[in-house]
């Protein structure tokens, strides 16, 4: 029988897997067993330090229903999220980089013809945005499919209005046959994540604000092109060095130019060949 000691565990727990039918899987859990076993090690993880941590982990599942996932945001808050989308998202500079898709998207957005205004009669700043859909060579991609959402003036998506019937600030517009796309909204407002659970706590344990910068969401797709899952930042925000979910991309952070009659909004989205 082999002694277990702080030296050998690891490969001990390792070597227990041998039998994984799921090769995938043992590497997954390979990688988990040795990072987990370091960070217990390094952190010098003492008997009340683990049981917080499965307390913690056991509200963050409580607060889990088919409306809240709190994993993600605990993913989100943790930078996980982003350092899975990082790593699977890799682009050539000049294309559109991918950020955060949030738990805001849905799947019935309306569509609406280029030109029309997503914020119905939602009071706000209100907003031009416009740009072109285009390949990496600049030639543009005819009638791309833009999945637009945002929050409103005060910081709410419709999900989160009480008397919201329906969608707000939300739906898909279809570029026109030379990739040009047009919209009108009003101006999004910063907000906080959900933070009334054990991530909220979680964040002010570690002296963190639950804020993100004001952005609009974008899922760019079309035949022959990856489509991007985006968002566009509104530059001079007080957040944008402080996203509590790690989204902000510098290239994704655009001018609101202000105008007699409000803002406009110039970008190009861009997309790799499929
Ligand atoms: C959002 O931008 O909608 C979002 C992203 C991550 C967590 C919460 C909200
Ligand atoms: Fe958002």
């Amino acid at each position: 029988m082999q002694n277990l000691t702080e030296a050998n565990l690891s490969d001990v727990v390792i070597a227990a897997m041998a039998g994984a039918k799921d090769e995938r899987f043992k590497i997954i859990m390979t990688s988990l067993v040795k990072h987990l076993h370091a960070f217990i090690r390094e952190a010098n993880l003492t008997e009340s330090e683990w049981l917080a941590g499965i307390q913690f982990l056991t509200t963050v599942g409580q607060k889990c229903d088919d409306k809240r996932q709190e994993f993600i945001l605990l993913s989100d808050t943790l930078g996980a999220t982003t350092m899975k989308d990082i790593i699977n998202n890799r682009k050539p500079p000049g294309v559109t980089e991918y950020t955060i898709l949030g738990p805001f998207h849905r799947g019935d957005a309306p569509e609406f013809p280029l030109s029309a205004n997503l914020a119905g009669d939602l009071p706000g700043d209100p907003v031009v945005m416009r740009g072109r859909v285009l390949a990496r060579n600049g030639s543009p991609i005819p009638n791309a499919a833009l999945d637009v959402w945002q929050s409103d003036a005060e910081g709410f998506y419709d999900l989160q209005m009480p008397d919201m019937k329906g969608t707000a600030l939300r739906g898909i517009f279809h570029a026109d046959a030379d990739g040009n796309y047009i919209f009108h909204t009003i101006k999004p407002s910063f907000y906080p994540i959900p933070y009334d659970g054990p991530v909220g706590q979680m964040l002010t344990a570690m002296g963190r604000h639950p804020y993100r910068p004001a952005h609009v969401h974008f899922i760019i797709s079309a035949e022959g092109y990856q489509s991007v899952t985006t968002e566009l930042f509104v530059s001079g925000d007080p957040y944008l060095d402080s996203d509590a979910v790690f989204g902000v991309r510098e290239s994704l952070v655009v001018p609101f130019a202000q105008n007699d009659s409000g803002f406009t909004v110039d970008y190009d989205f861009v997309l790799e060949p499929a």
